[in-house]
């Protein structure tokens, strides 16, 4: 007897479009068939009409616990992940303590136990003196490790070009960095305050955090990770001329990987107007021509994951002028909806999405049994619904912080379902009564 049956459901797997059956026992996939509809099962979903796919494993989220949950906490942030149709996150270490020792990340291990409703993993973060920290790390105690070689929320630039040699040569897991060069930042906030004083549009982010700030520091971590031959991600990259420092194709054999966030597939310089502090976010929003850019690699196979950098700020705070308001956007509860009307429009196949979303997170951080639907994985699944609509307004949103950058906008598709470790989470518009989300584990 199954726990679960879905029936009809299209499929999106490993590059098809297949109709097919899926059994659901206890935690796991018990059965992908063409047809299981005469099977004892305890609970049956006709799921026709529906598409059903592996849950996004996001790997790059700001949850904000401990130290700044009146932004937003796992507890918040996870339900709004899950309805949103992500079944995994991979959460930064730029809280309050940082998270830069072995004692931190288990702390928020056990802050996570019982209280997030979407599986779970953390980075140690690295900073100009925890080297040893480092070395030490236990694989399966974090999911990598997070370095901003650029300074952003939080005081965790490592700058130091020594620590930076040793990080890229020792670390024992991937190593995932934020890539913007901090002195040319600080060059251009100067010269923007002395033409602007305070009151700098933000319409300048994108000019202040440039192209070539981002080039500079992409192009030293590709550098220093080809050196000492590191596992390198690169994370949300966000100009077109960054896409020619990676290989395209599949991410299979690749020690540099590059990562694309919704948001920057989706705004545009143009959208500063509109909403300003908003989309402030670093790296900034760029230029058109980026976002298209950016968009057809992934396609290509040089941008090989996406993700959201979710990063919620109250709206009190974000009502600062230009140099207080801080950078990030809220929005674990849309990207996948964001992605589906890329599908839309013709610039994402359904395939290459979930290959991004949720196949290769799983590959490049070497998840265990998650990311694919197959047989004895975990049943962390989404089903959607592409006929129908998902209105983005304010009683709808789930995040602590209260606001979402999409108010006002009507999504092209519907997250219907989201079972993590076969459990409901999320179903027909409502959050599920139990929590189900866990610790992942790593083949490593
Ligand atoms: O916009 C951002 N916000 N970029 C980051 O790197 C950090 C994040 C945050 O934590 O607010």
């Amino acid at each position: 007897m199954y726990d679960l049956l879905i029936l009809n459901a299209t499929l999106v797997n490993e590059g098809h479009l297949t109709k097919a059956d899926v059994a659901v026992e206890g935690q796991r996939i018990a059965a992908i068939a063409p047809d299981l509809s005469s099977a004892p099962a305890k609970q049956v979903i006709d799921a026709t009409g529906l598409h059903l796919m592996p849950g996004m494993i996001d790997d790059q989220v700001h949850f904000r616990e401990p130290g700044l949950t009146h932004k937003g906490d796992i507890a918040t942030e996870s339900a709004a992940a899950v309805a949103g149709g992500i079944t995994t996150y991979m959460e930064m270490p730029n809280v309050d303590p940082l998270t830069i020792n072995a004692q931190a990340l288990e702390d928020k291990y056990q802050r996570a136990a019982g209280r997030s409703r979407a599986n779970f993993a953390f980075y140690l973060g690295a900073s100009n003196d925890n080297l040893e920290e480092i070395k030490n790390l236990d694989p399966q105690a974090a999911c990598g490790v997070k370095v901003f070689m650029g300074a952003s929320t939080g005081n965790m630039l490592v700058d130091n070009p020594e620590t930076l040699e040793a990080i890229f040569e020792h670390a024992p897991i991937l190593v995932a960095t934020h890539c913007e060069d901090t002195p040319m930042i600080a060059a251009n906030e100067e010269a923007a305050r002395e033409k602007y004083g305070e009151d700098v549009p933000f319409s300048e982010h994108p000019k202040i955090r440039s192209e070539e700030a981002c080039w500079k520091s992409s192009s030293y971590a590709v550098g220093l990770a080809k050196k000492h031959n590191t596992r390198l991600h690169v994370l949300h990259i966000t100009t077109a001329k960054e896409l020619e420092l990676f290989e395209p194709g599949a991410l299979k054999g690749k020690r540099i990987t590059a990562e694309a966030c919704v948001h920057h597939l989706w705004f545009s310089e143009e959208d500063y107007e509109r909403l300003g502090a908003q989309i402030k976010c670093n790296p900034a929003v760029k230029r058109k021509e980026d976002r298209d850019g950016i968009l057809q690699a992934l396609t290509e196979g040089r941008i090989d994951i996406i993700a959201t950098d979710h990063a919620p700020h109250t709206w009190e705070e974000k009502q600062g002028s230009y140099f207080k308001a801080p950078a990030g956007l809220p929005l674990v509860q849309h990207a996948l909806p964001s992605l589906f009307d890329h599908y839309h429009a013709g610039r994402l196949s359904l395939q290459t999405l979930v290959q991004k979303a949720c196949h290769n997170p799983a590959e490049a951080f070497e998840v265990k049994d998650r990311g694919y639907l197959r047989e004895g994985y975990f049943a962390d699944l989404v089903l959607v619904d592409l006929q129908a609509t998902t209105e983005v307004t304010k009683e709808s949103i789930l995040y602590k912080c209260g606001w979402s950058p999409f108010e006002g906008h009507t999504f092209n598709s519907r997250i219907v379902t989201t079972l993590v470790n076969g459990g409901f989470a999320w179903h027909d518009g409502e959050l599920g009564q139990n929590i189900h989300g866990q610790r992942i584990t790593f083949n490593r």
